[in-house]
């Protein structure tokens, strides 16, 4: 079986979301259009009161995530998913099968997972067949025997269906999008309950190992390291394995007519897959993965995985990037026209250091991924030559920050809809900026590298933060992040 036909490249590409606007030519009309991107910012903070659905939410610690309750179960602590899929483009039919070796955290009568939209076939734990039920995107799974509190379990789920994106005006396209060629998915702050059942919260990181069989001839990108591939009967299938906890939001797959680079960096593997509908020019900027993450770990401590990469989709509706772990994915828009996309490369794996290794605890600590790769476009744009840091915050102070409007959504409590607001972009670097203003240089980068080595493969909160800081710094900052982070009025410059 062979994909269908090649899409054609077709009209101009859009302008890269406002997020992603390029620094190092913010002219007067960028400012503009960053004001006129904050005229449809609200200062809510919607909070859904819905209830964890599912069995064991009735655990207490850790609690529902503020913003997203339904999302993640409590009661188990995942260490591994071993992950095999096929998907057939033809039909759009994804089938699977999902190991997940996990702890229990309490006694465990009963115990549930993520998955949204698909069909499970069967469910064992521990080898025996368990009961398995439905509750809106929730499965409630009961096995034979009650689990014991420390106990390992292993939970096997075969599933299927087709598979679709999410869609949320506020947060984008997220989850798994089928393709003319093939699919993938990508997405944030949920994507992988769309293509296997997960415990879908970043709060359980685990490490992943993927088997994704596709069509021979086309191919199959995942995170990680490559552990090579076979062909039978006109079906490949490609291994791939993330041994570094990771959350589940970051567990990325791309199916389709690629362009592939295999590669070594540093002595790990590099894999660049670049959409066969984009211009070999993109191949290029992705090439440049391995020394912009070098560059990046001059500031923030050791790169912190075992592989490198990145992937570039053709597909106009994602029009943002994804810092997927070790290998992230861009949308077409970042490299229209031949743009130079070095700035978003830097961003995404920024998001290695801050959102990956360290991760957030909840949904509203988003700014400590946000904030800090945006800063990371800030030092970027600097270490090439362009505006310092320094010029850049002016610009924004002097510019949109000079409206109360820029100050109308607090960055460290943004609220759902807000996610990926300019409140936790911008405002988020800006508040970097301004504690490097206030510490001074030497104490800040010793903050940065301190805390992505004393947090790494984990997750931390802003108040964890700003305890790091105290510490580091020997200085009493709570008032300094009220202002920056809680304030909806701009704090006083700086310094
Ligand atoms: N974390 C991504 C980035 O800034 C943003 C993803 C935003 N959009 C989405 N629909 N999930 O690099
Ligand atoms: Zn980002």
């Amino acid at each position: 079986m062979t994909a269908t036909g090649r899409r054609r490249p077709s009209a101009p590409s859009p302008a890269p979301p406002a997020t992603f606007r390029r620094r190092r030519s913010l002219t007067v009309a960028a400012l503009v259009a960053v004001l006129v991107a904050l005229s449809g910012c609200t200062g809510d903070r919607p909070r859904s009161t819905a209830p964890v659905q599912g069995a064991a939410a009735q655990s207490t610690a850790p609690g529902p995530d503020p913003y997203f309750p339904e999302f993640g179960n409590v009661g188990y602590d995942v260490t591994s998913y071993d992950l095999a899929v096929t998907y057939d483009p033809a039909s759009k039919e994804l089938s699977g099968t999902v190991t997940i070796t996990a702890l229990a955290t309490e006694p465990l009568r009963e115990f549930s997972l993520d998955l949204i939209g698909l069909t499970v076939d069967e469910v064992t734990v521990d080898g025996a067949p368990a009961a398995v039920g439905r509750s809106g995107d929730k499965l409630v799974v009961t096995p034979v025997d009650e689990l014991a509190r420390g106990a390992s379990f292993t939970t096997v789920v075969t599933y299927g269906g087709t598979p679709e994106p999410l869609n949320s005006p506020t947060l984008g396209s997220d989850g798994f999008h089928p393709t003319a060629d093939g699919g993938f998915a990508i997405g944030e702050p949920r994507s992988a309950s769309t293509w296997f059942p997960v415990n879908d919260h970043p709060r359980d990181k685990a490490t992943y190992r993927f088997a994704i069989t596709v069509p021979e001839g086309l191919v199959a990108v995942s995170n990680g390291v490559p552990e090579g591939r076979e062909t039978d009967d006109g079906w490949t299938t490609w291994r791939w394995a993330e041994p570094v906890p990771m959350a589940s939001y970051l567990a990325m797959v791309a199916m389709g007519e690629y362009r592939l680079h295999e590669s070594e960096y540093r002595g790990l593997p590099m894999v660049v897959a670049v959409h066969e509908d984009l211009p070999t020019t993109v191949d290029a900027q992705l090439a440049r993965s391995g020394e912009i993450a070098d560059v990046l770990a001059g500031w923030f401590g050791p790169y912190p995985f075992r592989a490198y990469g990145g992937v570039a989709l053709s597909d106009q509706r994602i029009s943002y990037a994804l810092e997927a772990q070790s290998r992230p994915i861009y949308g077409p828009a970042f490299f229209a026209g031949g743009q130079d996309a070095s700035w978003v490369i830097a961003h995404e794996l920024a998001h290695q250091w801050f959102g990956n290794s360290v991760s957030v605890r909840e949904w509203d600590d988003i700014w400590l991924n946000e904030g800090f790769a945006t800063y990371a476009e800030w030092l970027w744009s600097e270490y090439v030559g362009d505006d310092t840091a320094q010029e850049l915050f002016d610009l924004y102070w002097t510019g949109p920050a000079a409206s109360a409007r820029f100050w109308a959504v607090p960055t460290g409590d943004p609220g759902r809809d807000n996610l990926f607001s300019h409140a936790v972009y911008e405002r988020g670097a800006m508040v970097v900026h301004a504690l490097r203003l206030t510490v001074g240089d030497e104490v800040f980068f010793r903050i940065l590298r301190t805390w992505t080595a004393a947090k790494r493969d984990g997750n931390a909160s802003t108040e964890e933060f700003i305890a790091h800081c105290e510490q580091v710094s020997g200085r009493l900052l709570g008032g300094f992040f009220e202002d920056w982070l809680y304030g909806t009025q701009r704090p006083p410059y700086p310094g």
